[in-house]
């Protein structure tokens, strides 16, 4: 099967077959870094890295340069035009016509679609902002399988930054889909955001268990839980028994322990950034004693600043290091396969779990904004070109999900379009709560967040108006 052309925005964008295909891609690059040279000869990459990087950025271009391809690159946004005032779709038309792929890393979420909707050629999203990290979700599924054979039915622990860290959102829709276990340890005031949560659940059929309150755990050196998230394929004992305490969940350990930093960048940059709670177990090996962690791997995308103890280094359940490791075989398998220069193999039973759920899309213009400051489409440059587009996902209480982002927005009220030849008087707006929401046909839609705009638009209040 090829996957040439395609791009890598976010995890979704690959099946779970596809993934396993990438996987024995890699463990044939990694078999032989130095003898792939032939691959990509000729070929372009181009790497465009508007945040800092040290891996993701160093194994994208040895692994090119491993593929025998060449690399040009960017790494600041000040040398670039987009400190003109460029559009990121001006930049990526043009990349499009230097490169054959592209790598693009933007504090801006949603910017990495932005470039593959105009680039014309396969783009890979290193990072944008604090939505996903697609990448870095392969490294680290390729890491776990390696050293646990399979990734259904294990018991992972993301724990540290989940509200800002990309990586932990591509992390668990993936966990997700493969059929592990997901249990959230956030840093007080670093929770996982609601709407990836929803999407957790909408997208695929996970049950949620929430803990409120565990002060008590830290006080007994346990971890603080925010949320136990199970698929449904692995039914758990928490799940029907949701009264029963964390701790007795964390008795029995976890299969592997994804630590993350604190993103400060992001943090500073969103309007009304906690501090964040200072008490916060470090993780070390008297945080990781007892039976229950005997096994457990650690893992953290790096860098680490000082939420994971130098001790852990010589352990041997410590797999950082090989996790960035394994970042050059596993790039270089992508880069094959989006050149289309190699295809994977995909099982049919692999193929059938990309039952992708499909929305309705809402692009009409009616004034509705995604409601996340740092979203693409948020963007003075952009706001020019790129109009706010969401996907339906949900009718009660009617939920948009921001294309680009995927935050999320709750508008008040709905209309149709079907407005009766259009005669004014049958132009009516009802509140989005009322049965009017079923019942117009999702191509008619019409949504607004304020009575003012629909107003303004020559909508009439209904009498379904709340
Ligand atoms: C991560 C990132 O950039 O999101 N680093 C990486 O790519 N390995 C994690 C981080 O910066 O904390």
């Amino acid at each position: 099967m090829s996957l040439a052309n395609r791009s890598l925005v976010t995890i979704d964008d690959l099946s779970n077959g596809e993934i396993e295909g990438l996987f024995s891609l890699a463990d044939v690059m990694a078999g032989s870094l130095a003898g792939q040279r032939e691959l990509c000869c000729g070929k372009i990459m181009a790497s465009l890295f508007f945040e800092p990087s040290t891996r993701t950025r160093l194994s994208f271009e040895a692994a090119m340069i491993r593929l025998g391809g060449q690399v040009i690159s960017a790494v600041d946004v000040g040398a670039t035009s987009l400190a003109k005032g460029e559009s990121i779709a001006d930049m990526a038309r043009v990349v499009g016509s230097y490169a054959d792929i592209v790598v693009i890393r933007h504090p801006w979420e949603g910017a990495a679609k932005v470039v593959a909707d105009y680039a014309g050629i396969p783009v890979v999203n290193a990072g944008d902002g604090g939505h996903e990290h697609p990448t870095q979700t392969l490294c680290d599924l390729y890491t776990i399988k390696k050293e646990r054979k399979g990734i259904k039915g294990l018991k992972i622990a993301l724990w540290g930054d989940l509200k800002y860290g990309r990586t932990v959102h591509s992390l668990a829709y993936a966990l997700a889909r493969f059929g592990a276990t997901v249990l959230f340890h956030p840093r007080r005031g670093f929770e996982v955001p609601e709407h990836v949560f929803r999407k957790l659940v909408t997208e695929y059929d996970g049950e949620l268990v929430r803990y409120e309150a565990l002060g008590q755990a830290l006080e007994e050196g346990l971890f603080p839980l925010d949320a136990v998230y199970m698929t449904p394929s692995s039914p758990h004992q928490l799940a029907m028994m949701p009264e029963i305490s964390a701790q007795v969940e964390l008795k029995t350990g976890v299969d592997a322990l994804y630590v993350t930093r604190v993103q400060k960048e992001r943090q500073a940059a969103a309007a009304g950034g906690q501090g964040g709670e200072k008490r916060y177990p470090v993780v070390n090996k008297r945080l990781l004693r007892g039976k229950k962690f005997q096994r457990t791997l650690i893992m953290h995308p790096l860098p680490r600043v000082d939420e994971l103890a130098f001790d852990m280094d010589e352990d041997p359940r410590s797999m950082y290091f090989k996790q960035a490791s394994q970042g050059v075989p596993v790039r270089m398998a992508l880069i094959c396969l989006l050149l289309g220069v190699k295809e994977v193999t995909v099982s049919e039973e692999s193929e059938s779990m990309l039952q992708r759920k499909s929305y309705p899309v809402y692009e009409r213009d009616s004034g509705l904004r995604c409601p996340n400051a740092t979203c693409v489409s948020n963007q003075e440059t952009e706001k020019r070109y790129i109009k706010p587009k969401f996907r339906v996902v949900r009718l009660k209480p009617l939920t948009l999900r921001c294309v680009y982002c995927d935050h999320e927005l709750q508008p008040r009220f709905v209309a149709s379009s079907d407005w009766h030849e259009g005669k004014l008087e049958s132009k009516k707006y009802h509140s989005a709560d009322s049965r009017w929401t079923r019942d117009i046909r999702p191509e008619k839609l019409i949504v607004f967040d304020s009575e003012e705009r629909a107003k303004a638009e020559g909508f009439r209040p209904s009498s379904y108006v709340r």
